[in-house]
């Protein structure tokens, strides 16, 4: 009986079958990281097996049961669960980083190579080249264009201070324009408004995963003869249908496209990474010698360039985690549909939309509510063990180390109101049904307690 549980338990979240004979048959309980979380789960199961008739007897709802059970669980509810997600693949984890330590080839190994390649296959983009981080390869992107100090990109004002950082680091300026209240994406008519003699480059930012309009981002470029580099740290694997008739992943539409690896991101790895992507052969050689001192052969240094390298190790994880990325969307896809169904049509609520030209990754699931709510709401989640996050609660032109470019407040109504209405809730891949369950029905409580 117990066992049946057990099974359906596991089942229930996520675990294959074999895994769970594994859990029975070798004993793993004991012998790992995660039987600590097992453990509490066992707890669990035994807790709602000797209770759970008599709360009924009681007269409690099940779903009351089920929610009161799940406090005594020890899986807590993460904004993202990287412990659960590595338990799942934890064998080829190991046996990949094992193989690099092995190897002792830690920088430059073979499995940056072989990953790079990969993505490359992954993304249909003709060159990747990966580097330390994403923020990194933003600035060996801008670098890579040979632009004159005090060039104007123009970027999104709504997102991760990354963007705007690397273009004030090379002396060049930071061109702030808004976004659309329902993508949270750049608007393309600011972009054009905000082009000057001195715009070089448009910096499109595909947020919380879902892509930017780069038709019309494209064309503006062709219009206006500008680079376009997109920032797709938060958008792997969204694909956007152009107007020509075809697909395309996130990343690999303008000149130059970059990416992040930092662990939460969709594409994690276990420390930090990044790539940068293009179709041109001579930009890409340019970027790789940027990225590895601004050589091509040894101690030859033809351009000024950093170091900027992906971690052996961390390309190895990358590799791996590489065939789990469709899967991984998919499941924040799952997620996000739970929480779609509980939330629309609530007066209060309002979900993320998606864009038909774009599927979503949801990197974040991010809602937004009522200003006056929004901080107390988080509050009140976090009080009930729900993490919940602010992405992003200062505008770019309102954050006091930009202050020196004299941004005009009335440029951005929209994004400053998303920094006082939005709110992104838990979103992972190991989300299971019973934490959305408890999440969904917190969130709501909390509406029906203040109104
Ligand atoms: C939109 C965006 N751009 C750039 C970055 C920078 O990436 P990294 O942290 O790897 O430097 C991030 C990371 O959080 C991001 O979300």
């Amino acid at each position: 009986m117990l066992k049946t549980q057990f099974l359906s338990y596991f089942t229930h979240w996520g675990y294959s079958k074999t895994q769970i004979f594994e859990l029975n048959d070798n004993d793993i309980l004991c012998d790992n990281t995660s039987s600590y979380i097992f453990g509490m789960q066992f707890f669990y199961i035994l807790f709602f097996n000797l209770f759970n008739e008599r709360l009924k007897a009681f007269g409690k709802s099940e779903k009351k049961i089920a929610i009161f059970a799940f406090l005594f669980s020890m899986k807590k509810i993460q904004m993202v669960d990287l412990g659960s997600q590595y338990q799942r693949i934890q064998n080829e984890i190991d046996e990949a980083v094992i193989e690099v330590i092995r190897s002792s080839a830690f920088i430059n190994g073979p499995a940056v190579k072989r990953f790079s390649e990969k993505l490359s296959q992954f993304l249909k983009v003709k060159h990747v080249i990966p580097c330390a981080n994403g923020t990194d390869a933003l600035q060996i992107a801008l670098m890579a264009l040979d632009l004159e100090p005090g060039s104007e990109v123009i970027t999104s004002d709504f997102t991760f201070i990354s963007t705007a950082e690397v273009i004030a680091l090379l002396n060049l300026k930071p061109v702030l324009v808004d976004v659309l209240p329902d993508t949270f994406n750049i608007d393309p008519q600011a972009i054009r408004k905000a082009i000057t003699p001195k715009t070089k480059v448009i910096i499109p930012v595909h947020l919380y995963g879902q892509t930017a309009n780069m038709d019309e981002i494209m064309e503006i470029s062709k219009e206006f003869n500008l680079f376009v580099i997109e920032d797709a740290a938060q958008s792997i694997g969204s694909q956007y249908f152009s107007n020509d008739g075809y697909t395309y992943y996130s990343g690999t539409m303008g000149h130059i496209g970059c990416t992040s690896f930092f662990p939460s991101k969709n594409l994690g790895a276990y420390g930090d990474g990044g790539a940068i992507f293009t179709n041109n052969d001579v930009l890409a050689e340019k970027l790789s010698m940027i990225a590895n001192h601004g050589m091509k052969v040894r101690y030859y240094h033809d351009v000024i360039g950093v170091n900027s390298r992906l971690d052996t190790i961390q390309a190895a994880i990358l590799e791996v985690k590489l065939k789990y990325l469709n899967e991984y969307n998919e499941r924040r896809n799952q997620a996000a549909q739970f929480y779609d169904k509980k939330f629309t049509n609530h007066p209060q609520i309002i979900i993320p939309c998606r864009d038909p030209k774009s599927t979503h990754v949801f990197h974040q699931y991010t809602i937004k509510v009522p200003a006056e709510h929004r901080n107390s709401l988080q509050k009140y989640l976090n009080e009930k063990e729900i993490p919940a996050m602010l992405y992003y609660p200062v505008p770019f032109h309102r954050q006091n180390a930009y202050q020196c470019y004299g941004y005009q407040e009335e440029n951005f109504p929209v994004s400053n109101h998303l920094a006082e209405v939005v709110l992104s809730l838990p979103m992972h891949s190991e989300l299971s049904e019973d934490q959305l369950e408890y999440i969904t029905e917190t969130l709501l409580e909390y509406f029906k307690i203040k109104s």
